[in-house]
């Protein structure tokens, strides 16, 4: 459980238009497509959640919030407080701490794409560490073959990271900036002091840039022992639902799982959760809670 001085405010993004999966999100998010047994957006609030987040906006946009809505409610049943917000224009990633200000309200926080995917023990340690430092803007890089698709940190010869570049042409390294930050209290100040780029977009990676120059930005890297996935592709969307799909066949185990994660930390009680559990149909996502709950 998160201390009073850790983050301990979570902000999920998923206004997007989803343009890469489409026409699969004509009608609906992309954070509400299925990833194997559950909508995409399971696994960031099972992500936040997990490194002890219980209070999380949900940023949407306004012809989808009333799916999120009926999709999480308000949390309760998972021990957490979600609320939601509505992004009207896309303005970008970094809009999100501008529209959150009031639920911000001074304090860190941890912004998460609702598309990014991670999974992996190694990589809550790593959330730990960042959520302690709550001075600074903290970051997480990972190598990818294809650079000029993420926000690209270089580094210097003692790994200390140089520059920052959103979706370079000639990409300096192959590190990407992934899709989960943690950012100081300063953090909607510093947003509304940022212009939009030539996409039109509030960048993070601009954001993230103002802190660089202020030497307060730590870029965390990790390897091919996380999971990792921006989602936001056919084939990165269905290697997410593969992965998901073996691990749960190989460990007998839902991973990813909110309801899990809420038992697991005490959010709530085994009791609630199987009451929970035992309003839905028994298929093999809530066969799944229920087995594990048995076990534990
Ligand atoms: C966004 C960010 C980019 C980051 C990526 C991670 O890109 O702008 O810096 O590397 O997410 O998934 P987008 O997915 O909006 O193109």
């Amino acid at each position: 459980m998160a201390s009073s001085k850790d983050t301990s405010k979570g902000i999920i993004l998923v206004a997007g238009a989803g343009t890469g999966l489409s026409p699969t999100t004509f009608p609906i998010s992309k954070a509400l497509l299925p990833v194997y047994d559950r909508p995409m957006i399971y696994c960031s609030i099972s992500t936040l959640m997990s490194a002890g987040i219980r209070d999380i906006l949900v940023i949407t946009s306004e012809a989808d919030r009333h799916n999120f809505e009926r999709t999480l409610k308000d949390g309760s049943h998972l021990g957490i407080r979600i609320s939601y917000e509505i992004q009207h224009v896309q303005r970008g990633i970094s809009d999100a701490f501008i529209i959150a200000e009031d639920f911000i309200d001074g304090d860190p926080c941890v912004l998460m794409l609702g598309d990014n995917i991670f999974h992996g023990d190694g990589f809550q340690a790593l959330m730990e560490e960042a959520s302690k430092d709550t001075e600074n803007s903290n970051v997480f890089a990972r190598w990818v073959p294809d650079p000029k698709r993420f926000g690209i940190a270089e580094f210097d010869s003692e790994g200390k990271v140089i520059s920052l570049e959103e979706k370079p042409k000639e990409p300096k390294s192959n590190y990407a900036v992934v899709g989960l930050y943690y950012l100081p209290g300063d953090v909607s100040s510093k947003a509304k002091r940022l212009t939009p780029s030539a996409r039109g977009e509030l960048e993070i990676t601009d954001l993230n840039r103002m802190y660089l120059e202020e030497g307060r930005l730590n870029v965390r890297v990790f390897g091919e022992d996380i999971f990792w996935k921006d989602a936001g592709t056919f084939d990165s969307l269905f290697e997410s639902a593969d992965y998901i799909r073996r691990k749960e066949k190989e460990t007998g185990s839902l991973v990813l799982c909110p309801e899990i994660v809420a038992v697991k930390k005490g959010y709530v009680s085994k009791e609630k959760m199987l009451d929970w559990v035992a309003s839905n149909k028994d298929n093999s996502y809530f066969l799944g809670i229920k087995d594990y709950i048995e076990r534990m």
